[in-house]
């Protein structure tokens, strides 16, 4: 494709992009990043990226990334990821060879902290990426066709990040569980897939500690290979999938709320686990998984926990408790996070042009 065709387009385009949190964890992966396992999340509606891509014939230089700044900062180690993400894409959206794109880009949550904010910014990049290459084509609609193609995209970003592309529930990974599921891209779970009472799910996210992470994921996926646990975790991932997508579908609270915490306690027994091990969760992850626990004993009401990689605590609850577990998470559970720090979370609609 030659720059010739193109001359004189140029443009913007504002996407925002939440991150999700996996109920069922994509924890190793194959060259390609494809996954080791099958993987389910819900979409969040307050954690979000926002970008604002800007694009421009690149004349005679390369197309590619030109700049890149973070919430209003330049950033050299995400410019650096950024650029080679761009150039990756070459392969999948052609009038990155004859433009060049600067972006800008926010967060609502802090990076690093084991919140997932590679699957927010890769899947608004996939997303802004996607709505420049209809632009150019003079196109409008954004259906599956568009969707497939950024989670496809957004996986080659950050694994995850192909999970963000839908809102609500999303399943990653090829499963005999799930007709339509692909290694390749997420596939979004119908409504009628999931019963009523899990549809509006709420997640408060608890900030333990908000430091850089001293293990990335990514770090932490390729100690599965040759890990001791690494076929018994792919068949249980399998038993976990199938039994929550008949919790979410027949609202089964309590089976629902026994593979989300056998889900992230597995999670951080394989970082634990694995040659070498490392600990990402503090003593503080523990006294609130203590309370937690505590709770739902004493007033049987399925609220449960899961970990993304890191230390803080995904809360995650039924809005139809939200009046009787929001005093508790107010009253008994701010004061041990860091600051009283904590993000109001749920179940969103998935990623917004702007
Ligand atoms: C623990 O998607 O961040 O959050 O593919 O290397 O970018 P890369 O890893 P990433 O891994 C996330 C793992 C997890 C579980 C999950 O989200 O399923």
């Amino acid at each position: 494709m030659s720059n010739e065709k193109f001359k004189g387009q140029a443009g913007e385009v504002f996407w925002e992009s939440p991150a999700n949190i996996a109920l069922v964890k994509y924890w190793g992966k194959y060259p390609g990043q494809l996954p080791m396992n099958p993987s389910l999340s819900f979409t969040l509606r307050e954690s979000v990226v926002r970008i604002r891509m800007k694009y421009a014939p690149a004349g005679n230089g390369p197309g590619g990334l030109h700049s890149f700044a973070l919430n209003g900062q330049p950033n050299d180690k995400f410019r650096a990821r950024i650029s080679k993400y761009i150039d990756s894409m070459k392969a999948h959206y052609a009038f990155l060879n004859d433009f060049g794109l600067d972006i800008e880009s926010q967060s609502t949550f802090p990076h690093s902290a084991g919140i997932a904010s590679s699957a927010a910014a890769f899947s608004a990049l996939a997303m802004a990426l996607g709505s420049i290459e209809n632009e150019l084509a003079g196109k409008t609609g954004m259906g599956s066709d568009f969707l497939q193609k950024a989670s496809f995209a957004s996986r080659l970003g950050s694994g995850s990040a192909c999970r963000s592309v839908y809102g609500g529930f999303t399943v990653w990974g090829k499963s005999e569980h799930l007709l339509g599921s692909s290694d390749d891209f997420a596939v979004k779970l119908a409504d009628e897939s999931i019963h009523p009472a899990f549809r509006n799910l709420q997640d408060a996210v608890l900030i333990v500690d908000d430091s850089e992470k001293k293990v990335s994921s990514t770090a932490g996926h390729a100690l599965m290979n040759g890990h001791d646990f690494r076929e018994s975790r792919i068949a249980q991932s399998e038993k976990n999938l199938c039994s929550m997508l008949h919790a979410l579908k027949t609202g089964d609270e309590d089976l629902f709320v026994n593979i989300v915490e056998n889900e992230a306690l597995t999670l951080h027994g394989l970082m634990m686990s694995s040659r070498p091990g490392y600990i990402l969760i503090k003593p503080g992850t523990i006294a609130l998984i203590e309370k937690i626990r505590d709770f739902r004993q004493q007033h049987t009401i399925n609220i449960c926990f899961t970990l993304d990689a890191g230390p803080n605590i995904h809360l995650v609850y039924l809005d139809k408790d939200a009046h009787r577990v929001r005093p508790f998470i107010q009253q008994e559970l701010l004061p041990m996070c860091k600051n009283r720090r904590w993000m109001d979370d749920g179940v969103g609609a998935g990623p917004k042009k702007k």
